[in-house]
């Protein structure tokens, strides 16, 4: 288990890069740039606007001009004020009819006039012209070389609209990635068709800001010097693999040796998920058995529900891998989410023959609705997480169970207010129903600080 002190150093760098990331994470792609109108458009809005203007000189030319002045001017019958009133009512009629007019006249010709200007202004997007204000779809400067490359929509073969529903592919890109164009440049300035610059702690940066999934590069990435091919199953499970078979560049620890160390050292630096490179230590007794308290065993979990219908599932900021390498010896496959920071976690979960899947808290979970038999999270869900962050997981999580698949809340850690007022009302929102629930009081040097942790097994209800 991650100290919660730890984790709070790592998180509240992360709770900044989320809160940046939310800003963006669920919006689609918007073309690269607003791309002219076809001709025929604008041909065609020339044409309405000749028309529009050739009515207006019509009128103005006076054919159907109807501000008929009497006849004559009023005579003034000073001796017969019904005759004079007669007068002026017909005159004040005739002048406020006129006036009307006047004002259709004058809209008609700002509409004709605005038309006029947008049409200029179309021809002149055509003929290479730069317009006052530029739209880059967002993008602070235009997209150029590499990055435009992978960010722009590519024209589909005829035929293939009608499965798509558009005739062009946008490419995959989180939506925050415009809000750090800088970076991002620096990450496509690469050579094409060569081998990747040495660049994965910018990767991991622009991905935990929000910027996930980054584009597609045109290059080979680059492998350690020195792989080792991986133990064979079931020995991998619980091998800690050479120091060759990584690239360490980003990381404080530059081999397995290091990060064993630093779980075996007391106190020492604080750093994220310490225990989990000891396959030897804490991390072999995790799950074994209930402790009593918010600690549940695997298998008094399995066994809430029919035997060997928990059979595929996901474990959400799950480390190394333990919890997938332990259902992994009970014929359960579980994918394990998990971000490289501060050592290499997806290559030690890959060298123990699981899938590892590189995702923040941000994504959508990259599953149908209603597949997953389970999805375990330890720590990963916190009140490090901001409310509306941790609201769309849970709801993404019971989105991806099947009906009766269970999620496995294992100690989810907060303040003791916080849980009433809280968490508990999000959790009931989302509509599971509670199999489990065990909070307990944190039991280290912090327990005056009235830190809670809860574990909770939630079923999605079967209708
Ligand atoms: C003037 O016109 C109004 C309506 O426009 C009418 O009600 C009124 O009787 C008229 N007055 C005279 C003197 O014709
Ligand atoms: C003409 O258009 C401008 C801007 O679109 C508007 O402010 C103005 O009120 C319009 N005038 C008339 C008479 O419609
Ligand atoms: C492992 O890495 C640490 C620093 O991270 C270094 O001091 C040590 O020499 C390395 N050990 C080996 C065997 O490479
Ligand atoms: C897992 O599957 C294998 C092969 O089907 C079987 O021999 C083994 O008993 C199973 N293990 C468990 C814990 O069910
Ligand atoms: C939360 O509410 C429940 C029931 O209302 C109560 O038993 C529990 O003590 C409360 N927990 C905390 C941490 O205040």
């Amino acid at each position: 288990m991650y100290a919660a002190k730890h984790r709070g150093h790592a998180s509240q760098q992360q709770q900044q890069h989320v809160d940046e990331a939310m800003l963006g994470g669920v919006h689609g792609h918007r073309p690269t740039a607003a791309r002219p109108a076809p001709r025929r458009a604008k041909l065609k809005i020339l044409l309405v606007v000749i028309a529009t203007n050739l009515v207006s000189v019509y009128l103005f030319s006076g054919a159907s001009l109807s501000v008929h002045l009497p006849a004559s001017a009023p005579r003034i019958h000073l001796w017969d004020s019904a005759a004079l009133l007669r007068d002026l009512n017909a005159t004040r009629a005739e002048l406020a009819g006129a006036r009307a007019e006047l004002a259709a006249l004058r809209s008609q010709c700002n509409a004709s006039s605005s038309l006029l200007e947008s049409v200029l202004a179309g021809l002149g997007a055509v003929h290479g012209d730069a317009p006052e204000t530029r739209d880059f779809g967002g993008w602070p400067e235009e997209p150029a070389g590499e990055l435009k490359l992978a960010i722009e929509p590519h024209r589909l073969p005829l035929g293939f609209h009608p499965n798509f529903g558009t005739d062009e592919l946008f490419p995959g890109l989180g939506f925050a990635c415009r809000n750090f164009q800088d970076e991002l440049a620096r990450y496509m300035a690469y050579d094409a068709g060569g081998e990747c610059p040495d660049d994965d702690a910018l990767a991991l940066q622009l991905a935990l800001k929000g910027c996930e999934p980054l584009p597609r590069r045109r290059c080979r990435a680059r492998s350690p010097v020195g792989y080792v091919e991986p133990a064979p199953l079931p020995r991998s499970l619980w091998s800690v693999p050479p120091d060759t078979t990584v690239r360490w560049a980003p990381y404080t620890c530059k081999n397995y040796t290091c990060l064993v160390r630093r779980a075996r050292a007391r106190g020492g630096v604080p750093s994220f998920c310490k225990d989990c490179f000891d396959l030897e230590g804490k991390e072999r007794r995790r799950w074994q058995a209930d402790n009593g308290g918010v600690g549940f065993g695997i298998d008094s979990v399995l066994r809430s529900r029919a035997p060997g219908t928990v059979r595929i599932g996901l474990d959400i900021g799950g480390g190394t891998g333990t919890f997938a390498a332990r259902m992994a010896e009970r014929n359960v496959t579980v994918v394990t989410t998990t971000m490289d920071l501060d050592a290499p976690f997806s290559a030690f979960v890959a060298s123990r023959g699981l899938v590892p899947l590189q995702l923040t808290l941000m994504q959508r979970l990259p599953f149908a609705d209603g597949v997953l038999d389970i999805v375990h999270s330890m720590n990963a869900l916190s009140n490090w997480v901001p409310d509306a962050v941790l609201e769309a997981a849970l709801f993404d999580i019971y989105r991806v169970l099947r009906p009766g698949g269970v999620f496995w809340l294992d100690h989810f850690f907060c303040l003791g207010p916080q849980l009433n007022a809280t968490y508990v009302p999000i959790f009931d929102r989302v509509g599971f129903r509670r199999l489990r629930w065990k909070a307990g009081r944190k039991l280290d040097l912090s327990a005056e600080r009235n830190e809670w942790y809860v574990s909770a097994l939630l079923e999605k209800p079967m209708t």
